[in-house]
């Protein structure tokens, strides 16, 4: 090997390298390149680098700096091409993938909050301005706090067996009504007390229109000293505006609670018929939308209050009635259906 010889073989060598490269086509391609032309061991410049040594001594540092040339020049050409390589994916990726700005949108399938969520949501909106604050109790209560503690004997009708419904555990049963979080509130909190107790009920029932095995209560009690059956009439006549209409006539009649004495009925004039009589409302021209009463001292003794100094009202009403009233709706079972042809309309 001499001088001139390997001269021409790198030059040779620098030609098709660069050749190579320019007619290579992706990244992959120039790093496959990369390792033929330039690795270290193996690759075609180190290979014929070897000839140097085979050189005379005086030739070497010539031939050295035409190697370290033409391997700045490969090199140089190789990181152009990657760039270039680089640039020519990327453009092919955003004309892929881009966004086209002009396309339609797609509509987003927005939820409404349910009819009985909606109502209760207003319930406490108006008893919100009075001062009541709205509490949750469990769903599985007890014969005690459920009926004893209400002063529901024992033989009270909403103990039989065909009304409630017991759970395997402790004695439990699925609360029938909310009233046991009267207790509950009354155990936690020092009066005054303005509570709002929303929360599903459970019956034993054969569900048809008007019926169904659960179903929303909405529960309020009021405890303070002097507190009056004038002040429950006075807030439940504002309940009956705010919900049902400002003009609308409202009633007291009696009515029997075993955990309020005295006991009402409060009922609005019919939503259908104004109060002139219809089907509705049985052509007597009034609904019955709520029970309520002064709460019982015994309750209230219960509930670890001392009922010599103080009062209470309470109210109970079924969400689903108000719901009903409200918006015109005929069959109770559409509240568990869950069909969105029903549901969307409360948008
Ligand atoms: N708990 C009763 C029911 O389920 C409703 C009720 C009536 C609640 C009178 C009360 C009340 O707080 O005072 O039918």
């Amino acid at each position: 090997m001499d001088r001139e010889t390997l001269t021409a073989q790198l030059r040779a060598f620098r030609d098709e390298a660069l050749r190579e490269l320019a007619a290579a086509r992706g990244e992959d391609a120039l790093e496959a390149l990369d390792v033929h032309y330039l690795g270290r061991r193996g690759g075609v410049l180190s290979g014929l680098m070897r000839g140097i040594g085979a050189l005379p001594a005086e030739d070497r540092p010539a031939v050295g700096a035409v190697v370290n040339e033409i391997r700045s020049e490969v090199e140089g050409a190789l990181a152009a091409a990657r760039a270039a390589a680089r640039a020519d994916a990327l453009a092919v990726r955003l004309d892929h993938e881009g966004e086209d700005m002009t396309a339609p949108g797609r509509p987003i399938a927005r939820g409404v909050p349910h009819p009985i969520v909606e109502t209760v949501a207003r319930i406490a909106e108006v008893f919100g301005q009075f001062g009541f604050v709205t509490y949750e109790g469990p769903e599985v209560e007890s014969d005690i706090t459920n009926f004893q503690m209400l002063n529901i004997p024992p033989d009270h009708p909403a103990r039989d067996l065909w009304d409630t419904l017991y759970v395997d555990l402790d004695g439990g049963l699925l609360r029938t009504h909310t009233s046991p979080g009267q207790i509950r509130v009354m155990h936690a909190e020092q009066p005054p007390i303005r509570a709002l107790l929303p929360g599903r009920c459970f019956r034993y029932e054969a569900v048809d229109a008007s019926h169904a095995s659960e179903f929303f209560q909405v529960e309020g009690l009021m405890v303070d000293e002097g507190t009056s059956m004038a002040d429950l009439r006075g807030q439940l006549d504002e309940f009956g505006h705010a919900m049902f209409g400002r003009g609308r006539a409202t009633r007291f009649r009696p009515g029997y609670y075993p955990f309020t004495e005295p006991s009402v009925a409060f009922d609005i004039g019919c939503v259908m018929c104004d109060g002139s009589g219809c089907p509705a409302c049985s052509r007597t021209g009034w609904m019955t939308i709520l029970g309520a009463g002064m709460v019982h001292p015994v309750v209230l003794q219960y509930g670890g209050i001392d009922p010599e100094r103080y009062q209470g009202f309470a109210f109970g009403m079924g969400v689903e009635r108000i719901a009903m009233l409200r918006h015109g709706i005929g069959d109770l079972r559409l509240f568990l259906e869950n069909d969105l042809r029903f549901l969307e309309q409360f948008r």
